[in-house]
């Protein structure tokens, strides 16, 4: 597998989070409040709701359903109830478009 295409880099603005489908997984593209765009896995480790519907700041996601917050760069969770990662992968941009590798997972799970 490679990198594939998942939408359009100014379909994600700042402090903000888009859900895609990439080989039938739900993956987050999150562009943190610096400007730099991130992948993780959508569902939350905790219980299963979508993390893209959550609120970005900083280098962070906040889950909506009970507030755990997931570093964007690693997926590990800073503050509970989740305990458990979210995996991590490889984003980046070609012209217009952000493709994702789902292949290679940068977090645990
Ligand atoms: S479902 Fe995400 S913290 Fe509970």
């Amino acid at each position: 597998m490679s990198f594939q295409p998942v939408c359009r880099a100014d379909e994600v603005e700042p402090d903000s989070a888009k859900l895609v489908i990439l080989d039938g997984r739900k993956i987050a593209v999150v562009r943190d409040s610096d400007g730099t765009v991130h992948a993780i896995d959508d569902t939350c480790t905790h219980e299963e709701v979508s993390l893209s519907e959550g609120d970005v700041d900083d280098c962070t996601i906040e889950c909506w359903l009970h507030g755990s917050t997931f570093d964007l760069k690693s997926g590990q969770p800073l503050t509970p109830p989740a305990t458990e990662p979210v995996a991590v992968f490889p984003v980046r941009q070609d012209g217009d478009d952000l493709l994702v590798d789902v292949s290679v997972q940068i977090g645990a799970n």
